[in-house]
């Protein structure tokens, strides 16, 4: 018989987390619920002042929390700063990574993509969660084991007229989650990720009618919250997900499923 103590038992205690892009939005109910189970958790981004106030609800909840200024369009060296940062935070090697800061590339057509922001998002959606990868495997290799879980999108798994820039952004995560677990899975590392449909966080409430009116004919009918996407990424990063490597999963409210 299933020990209902179990179920109030957190599930990431004594892990050192980095969420990348935690100062808003999903990051922030990431980070929040990476917290939540016991991780301390590394809060990142360019804003210092909302990075700070997601340490300090953290913290006053209990949790252990600390922000590291980093702004991810500045490749190698930004990036690899941000990694020396984390460990020092934390205190020891960060053993659970989310990549999920990214650059949400305004509607678009293909004519109107011009080679900033195709670089922009290219250096934070895509190089920059590969070269936190690189930074931190190592020392996951050395430990025995860690778990790497990336923010992908719907967007990467379907075909847009107005976001194909975004949509292979996402879509080169999906095949990077898919073959970094193929290569680690053997070193005891799992990575898995995640795929938003549209969903509400309280930066984008200008847009919620917008994402309720995208999603109505989804089987489920409605936009995701941040806390659902945070759920799946604590499930994944969890001893109840040992067995899992290199998925993208969907939460979108069955949007893929009934495509
Ligand atoms: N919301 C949705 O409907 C949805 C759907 C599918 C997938 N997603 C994915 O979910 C993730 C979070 O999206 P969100 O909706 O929560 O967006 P958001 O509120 O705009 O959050 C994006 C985060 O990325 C950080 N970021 C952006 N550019 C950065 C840079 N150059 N350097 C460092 N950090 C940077 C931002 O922090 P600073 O501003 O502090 O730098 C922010 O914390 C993204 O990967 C997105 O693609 C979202």
């Amino acid at each position: 018989m299933t020990d209902v103590t179990a179920f109030s038992t957190p599930r990431l205690t004594g892990r050192r987390a980095l969420v990348t892009g935690s100062t808003s939005g999903i990051g922030r109910s990431i980070a929040l619920a990476l917290a939540g189970e016991g991780a301390a958790v590394v809060v990142s981004g360019r804003n210092t002042d909302a990075g700070t106030a997601v340490v300090e609800e953290v913290r006053s909840a209990g949790g252990a929390a600390h922000f590291v200024h980093a702004d991810l369009s500045g490749g190698g060296p930004a990036t690899i700063e941000l990694a020396k940062a984390a460990c020092e935070a934390v205190g020891g090697p960060i053993d659970l990574l989310v990549n999920n800061a990214a650059v949400l590339v305004p509607a678009q057509s293909l004519t109107e993509a011009d080679e900033r922001i195709i670089d922009a998002a290219l250096s934070v959606n895509v190089k920059a969660p590969a070269l936190l990868v690189a930074a931190f495997v190592p020392a996951m290799v050395e430990a025995g084991g860690g778990v790497i879980v990336n923010i992908g999108s719907i967007s990467g798994a379907v075909g847009s007229p107005v976001s194909a820039l975004y949509g292979a952004t996402k879509a080169a995560l999906h095949s990077l989650t898919a073959s970094w677990a193929a290569e680690l899975a053997s070193k005891g590392i799992r990575v898995n990720a995640v795929a938003p449909g549209p969903t509400m966080t309280d930066e984008n409430a200008a847009f919620h009618d917008m994402l309720r009116s995208l999603t109505v004919s989804t089987p489920e009918g409605r936009p995701g919250t941040s806390a659902e996407v945070a759920d799946a990424v604590v499930f994944l990063a969890s001893e109840q997900a040992t067995h899992i490597h290199g998925v993208t999963l969907p939460v979108d409210g069955g949007y893929l499923a009934a495509r």
